[in-house]
């Protein structure tokens, strides 16, 4: 497995892109320093860079202070929250108002105290301001994999979303504490998919098929699970013969349900189910939408008969903002681009670019270009402006103009870092996640289905 390190190579300042600006060879900023420049309207940032709103500006304790807190500003702030999205509680004052400076100077000390007792580890859309604390930086394949691998720490700090901590949790072992720093950091996309509605399509699909093998031993539906679920998900999995899948591996998953079964039933993202079993070869007839909503889940009897992939009505905010019309103006401004998609992007978009992968598969493409390469990504900006930096010899900008990150990653702010580490030193386990054994036995079955199967 490969890990990044903590502290990547310092980017040439001169070089780097500008976030959300199209490529520029300006004095690179983060992200979060861009949308303060931004919002103030200071000179000196170029003129085309906008945000989605100007909320963004604003820090993630005051939508945490909201009676009904939204998922904060950014690609997914107007998705609706289900009630059962945990909140966080007030942040306390001190790291509030702390200055930047401040919380630097406190999250170092709290690390250098704590030592190897607490590992840190940071998904790739983190912010570069809580990046730089990580110990190891990766996609979610990567960071489920290396909660498996540092078991000496007693604490594990995920900066990242609230399925990916709950996954850290599972396959830890049961002395460490999994901890996400603010709780409301979830995924609007897994919240799409919840266990009393998949069981609800479960039931009717039964009822359908039945569920006994046909003559060559496969059941009539595989359930298979993105990462981007909620632990009931992939517990729901793990009992009915499932499987969990990422974007890192989601080809190889679908082939092992094949094996296993006539058709699969995949959730909650339709785009990369979609996308993953076309590149397969499975015809989009063959691949019905199920709208949760709607009676028999938009679809029909016989539809549902002739499926190969049944796919959940769910999408991600982020991704969903990429378009045709992006690509093919990045192709006219910049002849011999390589863009480079996420497969959550819509199909049309994954068929206009060159590549679709996971987060990591596009670092590695990056890593591995020739020097003088440009690169017109569709992922999130966070990470797309750090690869601009860290590969100040090629081109990289993102294929959307407006600068928009994903408003639950965004949610991890050094505030709340430095509040649980130093409770951390106090003897405090702030923010634990713990998935009830009755829920992580089963899923762990489906995870470790999955970490069998080679990508
Ligand atoms: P990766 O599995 O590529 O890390 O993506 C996770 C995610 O949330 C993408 O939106
Ligand atoms: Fe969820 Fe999309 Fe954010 Fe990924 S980018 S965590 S799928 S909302």
């Amino acid at each position: 497995m490969h890990l990044e390190p903590c502290n990547p190579p310092r980017p040439r300042p001169q070089s780097a892109a500008q976030p959300g600006a199209g490529p520029s060879r300006e004095k690179p900023v983060s992200v979060s320093t861009a949308i303060q420049l931004i919002s103030r309207g200071e000179a000196g940032f170029p003129a085309p860079a906008t945000t989605c709103t100007p909320d963004l500006a604003r820090d993630p304790w005051v939508f945490d202070a909201l009676p009904l807190p939204d998922y904060g500003p950014g690609a997914s702030m107007h998705d609706p929250v289900p009630p059962t999205t945990p909140r966080q509680g007030e942040l306390p004052e001190e790291f509030r108002t702390a200055s930047a400076d401040d919380l630097d100077r406190r999250i170092l000390a709290a690390k250098e105290t704590l030592g190897e007792s607490v590992v840190v580890l940071g998904h790739f859309y983190q912010r570069d301001e809580v990046v730089k604390y990580a110990d190891f930086v990766g996609d979610s394949y990567q960071l489920a994999r290396a909660a498996t691998e540092r078991s000496a720490a007693e604490a594990i700090v995920f900066c990242g979303v609230h399925f990916m901590a709950e996954t850290a949790d599972m396959l830890s072992t049961p002395e460490q504490a999994v901890i996400l720093p603010n709780l409301a950091a979830g995924c609007s996309m897994a919240d799409m998919a919840d266990i009393d509605s998949v069981t609800e399509c479960w039931d009717q699909l039964t009822a359908l098929f039945g569920s006994e093998p046909d003559a060559d031993g496969r059941r009539p539906v595989i359930p298979v699970t993105y990462m981007n679920s909620s632990a009931a998900l992939k517990g729901f999995c793990g009992e009915h013969g499932g499987i969990v899948c990422t974007s890192s591996n989601a080809a190889a998953v679908l082939e092992w349900a094949f094996e296993r079964g006539q058709r699969v039933l995949f959730f909650p993202d339709q785009h990369l189910g979609r996308n993953t079993a076309k590149a397969m070869g499975v015809p989009l007839e063959r691949m019905p939408l199920w709208n949760p909503r709607k009676a028999w889940g938009g679809t029909d009897e016989q539809t549902l008969r002739d499926s190969r992939v049944i796919l959940w009505h769910g999408f991600c905010s982020v991704h969903k903002r990429f378009t045709v019309a992006q690509i093919e103006k990045a192709r006219a401004e910049h002849p011999g681009v390589r863009v480079l998609v996420h497969p959550e992007c819509p199909m049309p978009v994954v068929d206009a670019a060159d590549e679709a992968g996971s987060t990591d598969y596009i670092r590695k493409a990056i890593d591995a270009a020739a020097p003088g390469s440009t690169f017109a990504v569709g992922t999130e900006i966070n990470m797309v402006n750090r690869l601009a930096a860290q590969y100040p010899q090629h081109t990289i900008f993102c294929l959307d103009p407006v600068l928009c990150p994903c408003s639950t990653m965004y949610r991890i702010h050094p505030g709340y870092l430095a509040w649980v580490l130093e409770g951390l030193v106090e003897g405090r386990v702030p923010n634990r996640i713990t998935v009830p054994e009755s829920v992580a036995g089963p899923a762990r079955v489906a995870l470790n289905r999955m970490l069998a199967v080679r990508p």
